[in-house]
């Protein structure tokens, strides 16, 4: 600012060039910081400067301002005769008409916008796994598909043999099909991955063992799981179950990411049974505000069903549920 006498005196006056320079340190502030955030932290999107932050800024600009323009008579007559001359009229009776209306209702509406209440979301916490409703019996409910019975591998294996294994109803188009076009194949085929592919050699050369053929049961429980899962859960969940499905962004309660360590391997099996069971609406008040998009799938989904997706849930997370404890 040590422009001064020698430069010629033709200039943008004191009063515009300080509303110029408050324009500017504001621009800077709001957009400037932002767009240099950029650069610096190499993120793909600006940090923006606090409110606050940006109020404060502006407060000392106005103070500093305030002392430049009051820091001789001549700065300030020079800042103040534009003022006085649009007072009195000289730039015309109709723009001052409109700027002495406009000022009492701009800082009016500016008042009204600070006291009226507002209706937004209540800064209160979220429980994120309430418990308070959550019955005690299911606490101790094991996956039954995880852990076939005997019987229930016996009645595989002999299913397998006579290549009579049934699908659940969601499948059974597409193996039907699939099997019309691959004649000769075992059904059991449609699942081309290891265990199964051991099993079916097995079935073939009369080797079959329990443990061979177990591994194979929970390898179709997996399969019709994860088919359940695509067709229910996938368009808010995602595909690797992260919370990414292509619905989730729609939500302000966004479904959580089950890959995370945090999340379903910190509880155990009965109680995510219980909230795939009862969804959003079975959640007790300490889990508002934002009221969950979960789906109460108790109406849409048999027991089984959900234990199947749940298998898989779990499998496509690459998690295991938390163990209870024995008290
Ligand atoms: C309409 C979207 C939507 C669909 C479809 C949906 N969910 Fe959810 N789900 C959510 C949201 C949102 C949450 C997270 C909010 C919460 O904690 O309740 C959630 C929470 C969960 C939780 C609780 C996690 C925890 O940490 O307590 C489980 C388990 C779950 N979902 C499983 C499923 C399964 C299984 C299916 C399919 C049968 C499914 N979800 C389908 C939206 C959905």
């Amino acid at each position: 600012m040590s422009a001064g006498r020698d430069m010629a005196k033709p200039r943008v006056n004191r009063f515009w060039s300080t509303v110029g320079a408050f324009v500017v340190i504001y621009a800077l502030v709001k957009w400037g910081i932002p767009a240099a955030s950029r650069e610096v932290t190499g993120l793909p999107f600006p940090l923006p400067v606090p409110g606050a932050l940006v109020f404060i800024y502006m407060t000392l600009a106005v103070v500093a301002l305030a002392i430049l323009v009051t820091f001789s008579d001549e700065y300030l007559n020079e800042f103040v005769g534009p003022v006085k001359k649009f007072l009195r009229g000289d730039y015309g009776r109709v723009p001052r008409m409109v700027v002495l209306v406009a000022m009492p209702l701009l800082v009016g509406w500016q008042v009204y916008a600070v006291t009226v209440p507002d209706v937004a979301v209540p800064a209160s916490l979220r429980i994120q796994h309430p418990s308070s409703n959550f019955p005690k019996s299911f606490e101790t409910l094991k996956n039954p598909l995880a852990s076939p019975s005997d019987a229930d591998v016996q009645a595989f294996i002999e299913q397998a043999k006579a290549n009579t294994v049934a699908f659940i109803p969601q499948v059974a188009a597409d193996v039907k099909r699939w099997r019309e076009a691959n004649a000769g194949k075992h059904a059991l085929d449609f699942i081309p991955t290891s265990p199964m592919k051991k099993f079916v050699a097995a079935l073939k050369s009369d080797s079959v063992d329990q443990s061979t053929a177990k591994a194979a049961l929970l390898e179709k429980t997996l399969f019709e799981g994860r088919a359940l899962y695509a067709m229910n859960c996938r368009a808010c969940h995602g595909d690797s179950t992260a919370g990414d499905g292509p619905m989730a962004d729609g939500f302000k309660l966004r479904p959580i990411n089950f890959t995370d360590n945090g999340t379903i391997e910190t509880i155990v099996e009965g109680y995510t049974f219980w909230r795939v069971t009862n969804g959003g609406p079975g959640l007790p008040t300490e889990a508002t505000p934002w009221d969950s998009a979960m789906p109460e799938w108790k109406l849409s989904l048999t027991e089984e069903e959900r234990w199947k997706i749940i298998f898989a849930e779990y499998d496509l997370a690459q998690k295991t549920p938390r163990i209870p404890e024995s008290h």
